[in-house]
């Protein structure tokens, strides 16, 4: 029997893999222009780098990780998010050292042993960023904008909802209010009497109706922030507002890693089901410092690719041909081996070049141009090359004209010069 793929891990095929590009252009396009660069970093680490920055207790450290022993024994893993490595990376390369602030993003393949189900893989693909160096408020809405001004160049729309965690001065009261309440709540489900032990915060993601019901009367984050922190938040709202970028406030969103602070965000549609965030993110003061470097603040977000495919692919704005800017059909062994060579020159002078190497005739030729998605055909046969002529046709409009074929194969080329976009 065939060896199939793994549960959960996709192939990406012709057909489906113009839209992977497409987001990666567009998203790439906008890094640039919002001043980042690109890093790219090792997809297997050292298991400790991620127990120690997404936490302990947190689903993903605890049941969701591909964690194996390497042959020497130590403990690797495939890494589940981009914003431990990439400040690995930072801290190692001494990246701070280098500019004060550094924006980075990378873009690959993410592991998480999860259920699959739509828009959730056990391989996915995130574009992710990081900002380093700096607590400015305006740069979380900053980060923001940039995520909102890539799903609408995507031609999408999702809501942006944002909340603040509060810091280290301020969580910890927070976090006795919300378990002087969950000492009080009724009919928790398992998960949540399990969190409030080991991650009081976790238990406000619950999916369980009856735990949703009575966490609406929970306390709210934002009414224990301290000074600092409730500045922070108000000026990122106004930093919004001034972008023109529409959010809803969520005090009730808590992210599924620990090492979030202050601003956090989320891009969610009710269009994909149950996996209802494209991207998310926030700040992690102290991140770096905690993973052994500087003490830097930092900001990120991550957009989940699949979920942008399927948003497209739902609009139908999905897929696309790959462009071909001209087809050759030959007839005949003279015709075909100049072809040939035509087809390897104009190639390497710029041009997107097909030819049939199928001996087919010209009507299969010409059906071959029609579904490689060709602008122009070039219909080279055996009477056309007696005339010294070719002839050129646009495909779109049928509009044909002659082509004298030059002596020299090379001069060919510059007649086929106004044919590129
Ligand atoms: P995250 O919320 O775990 O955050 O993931 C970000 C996005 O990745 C999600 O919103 C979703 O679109 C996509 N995603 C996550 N898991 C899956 C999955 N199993 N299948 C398909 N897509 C998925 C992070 O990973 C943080 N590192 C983001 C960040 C960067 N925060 C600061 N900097």
């Amino acid at each position: 029997m065939a060896v199939k793929a793994l549960k959960g891990f996709k192939d990406i095929i012709p057909g489906e893999v113009e839209t992977w590009q497409f987001i990666e252009q567009t998203a790439r396009s906008i890094f640039q222009r919002f001043g980042f660069s690109e890093i790219k970093v090792p997809i297997l680490e050292k298991t400790k780098l991620f127990t120690r920055s997404i936490g302990e207790t947190t689903d993903i450290v605890e049941k969701e990780m591909y964690t194996f022993p390497d042959r020497n024994g130590s403990s690797l893993t495939m890494r589940p998010e981009g914003t431990a490595p990439v400040l690995r990376a930072y801290i190692e390369n001494g990246l701070y050292a280098v500019k004060p602030v550094q924006k980075l993003y990378t873009i690959g393949p993410m592991f998480r042993h999860e259920r699959p189900q739509k828009g959730r893989l056990r391989q996915f693909h995130q574009m992710s960023v990081e900002v380093l160096g700096t607590d400015k408020p305006w740069l979380d809405a900053d980060v923001m904008a940039m995520a909102w001004q890539i799903l609408r160049e995507l031609g999408l729309t999702a809501s942006l909802e944002i909340n603040s965690l509060g810091c280290k001065a301020c969580r910890p009261s927070f976090n006795k209010a919300l378990l002087d309440f969950l000492d009080q709540a009724q009919g928790l489900c398992d998960d949540c009497l399990r969190r409030r032990q080991t991650n009081p915060l976790r238990v406000l993601d619950c999916k369980s109706s009856n735990c949703q019901e009575q966490y609406a009367q929970a306390p709210s984050i934002l009414d224990f922030l301290c000074d600092g922190c409730r500045d922070h938040f108000t000026t990122v709202k106004e930093g919004l507002e001034l972008l023109s970028v529409p959010y809803k406030v969520n005090s009730f969103m808590v992210r599924g890693l620990d090492y979030y602070t202050r601003t956090t965000f989320e891009l969610v549609t009710s269009d994909l089901g149950a996996q209802s965030a494209v991207g998310a993110g926030g700040r992690y003061d102290g991140l770096v410092k905690q993973l052994g470097g500087p003490d830097v603040p930092g900001i990120g977000f991550a957009l989940g690719v699949e979920r942008l495919v399927l948003l497209l692919d739902q609009l139908g704005k999905g897929g696309s041909r790959p462009h071909v800017d001209l087809f050759i059909a030959a007839l005949g062994s003279q015709a075909q081996e100049k072809a040939f060579v035509l087809t390897n020159i104009l190639r390497a002078n710029g041009l997107s070049v097909a030819m049939d190497l199928m001996d087919r005739s010209l009507k299969n030729q010409m059906k071959q141009a029609g579904k490689a998605g060709a602008r122009y055909a070039l219909i080279l046969g055996e009477q056309e090359l007696e005339n010294g002529e070719a002839v050129l046709r646009n495909m779109e409009t049928h509009d044909q004209e002659n082509v004298v074929i030059k002596e020299d194969i090379e001069l060919w080329s510059e007649e086929f010069a106004h044919i590129t976009h």
